[in-house]
């Protein structure tokens, strides 16, 4: 029987890998054009990062990690998500007495063993930014404002920006014993996954996605109508810079994201283009997260988008993404020219060009049909009377078109008629 890949992987070739190439190269500028420094990391931690990182009681924890014994006896996690790596390389290489702020973008591939659906992978590829050192609402404002720019570079314009505040240590204790009164006295109304949040991590009853659960938690009390002042203040601020740069958002209540580091702004992009509304991206302030792994209090900020996620996102929008790149050129060589072919092709493609020559010893008739079947633009025929004239003819591809041009000048010609 043949081998197939694990369920939930995927292979990337051809446009789609063509594709993808372009959304990080597009990716990588525009965080580049906002000073953000690229960080790759290793692909497994230790799997007590993501324990107390991300938190014991989440379900990427509970249920959804790759983890397993190395041959050293040491527990090993398959990494799930880029933050809690990011801060661990901040710590280690000393990165809080570097001037602040730090500012990181990654694209990283992630795994976490979910039931596979279209853009839910077990492995899969984030694209992030973690700002560390800030406190102010100006944090917000710079990874959202550069989120929204990558997304007008890469043609998309329709997407919702869902907002909230889930306060800090400081308001969170008075709202969770609000949040579980209402539990307590709904207990029965709600699902099994609902009734063990209580006791586990009774803020994500909140995006529980039982419709009866729903229903019930609409009348729940809302972190963001428990904020203590400072947060209040800091989460008015945000809301104002949005508007000053002209970002739209829509405040959500109940959302509150699925890792325990958040404190504050939490933040999503939903869309429907790739069926029910679905989020593409999700991020949020973690004001504490560095201190919970051994470092300094630190304010920090990111998000993460599923690449396979977007990519699906703009294909059903019919947002064009550039394919696989045609060769400029083809060079049809015989039995005598194949050496000469190809020393003009390493030429031509030092100068830049994208040249194609026959490497199959195949007829001359096989040779053009293969040109024609890897859609090059150009076609230059190599025979040993072209090897001995300084000119050869060059034919467009698509007006049928010849043109005599001296071998010297081919690639000037190919570079201005690609
Ligand atoms: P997250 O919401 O768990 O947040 O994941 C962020 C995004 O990764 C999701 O919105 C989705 O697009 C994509 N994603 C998650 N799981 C899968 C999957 N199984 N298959 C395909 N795509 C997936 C985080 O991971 C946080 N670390 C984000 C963050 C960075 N917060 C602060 N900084």
């Amino acid at each position: 029987m043949m081998i197939q890949a694990p369920k939930g992987t995927k292979d990337i070739y051809g446009t789609e890998a063509a594709n993808v190439r372009w959304l990080e190269d597009m990716y990588a500028d525009v965080a580049t054009r906002f000073g953000f420094k690229e960080i790759k990391l290793p692909t497994f931690e230790h799997t007590e990062l993501f324990q107390r990182g991300v938190g014991d009681a989440t379900d990427i924890v509970q249920k959804e990690m790759y983890t397993f014994l190395d041959k050293g006896g040491r527990s090993i996690t398959l990494r799930p998500e880029g933050t809690a790596g990011v801060v661990r390389a901040y710590l280690e290489h000393g990165m809080p007495s570097e001037p602040s702020p730090m500012k990181f973008f990654y694209c990283l591939n992630n795994f976490r063993y979910e039931r596979p659906q279209k853009g839910r992978y077990r492995e899969f590829t984030q694209f992030g930014v973690e700002l560390l050192g800030s406190e102010s609402p100006l944090a917000e404002i710079e990874v959202l404002s550069f989120l929204v720019t990558y997304f007008a570079a890469i043609g998309l314009d329709e997407y919702e920006l869902h907002i909230n505040s889930i306060g800090c240590d400081k308001c969170r204790p008075t709202y969770h014993a609000e949040l579980k009164k209402f539990l307590a006295a709904h207990h029965d109304e709600l699902c099994e996954d609902c009734q063990a949040r209580y006791e586990t991590n009774p803020l994500r009853t909140l995006d529980c996605k039982n419709e009866k659960c729903q229903l019930v938690l609409e009348d729940a009390p809302k972190p963001a109508d428990y904020l203590c002042d400072d947060c209040d203040i800091h989460y008015t601020h945000v809301k104002e810079g949005l508007d000053q740069i002209g970002i739209e958002f829509e405040e959500d209540p109940k959302l509150v994201r699925g890792l325990d580091y958040y404190t504050r702004t939490v933040f999503e992009f939903v869309s429907d283009g790739i069926g029910a509304q679905s989020a593409i991206c999700g991020g949020g302030r973690y004001d504490n997260l560095v201190e919970t792994l051994g470092g300094p209090p630190t304010p920090a900020i990111g998000f993460a988008f599923g690449l396979e996620r977007l990519r699906l996102e703009l294909e059903a929008r019919g947002i064009e993404m550039p394919g696989v790149e045609r060769p400029d050129l083809y060079i049809l060589s015989f039995e005598d020219t194949r050496g000469p072919a190809l020393h003009l092709a390493q030429r031509l493609r030092a100068e830049g060009l994208t040249v194609e020559t026959d490497i199959m010893e195949r007829s001359f008739k096989a040779q053009m049909k293969h040109a024609n079947r890897i859609y090059a633009k150009h076609l230059l025929v190599l025979g040993s009377e072209e090897l001995k004239a300084d000119t050869v003819q060059v034919k467009n591809m698509a007006s049928g078109e010849e043109t005599e041009i001296a071998k010297a000048e081919l690639d000037d010609y190919l570079l201005e008629n690609y």
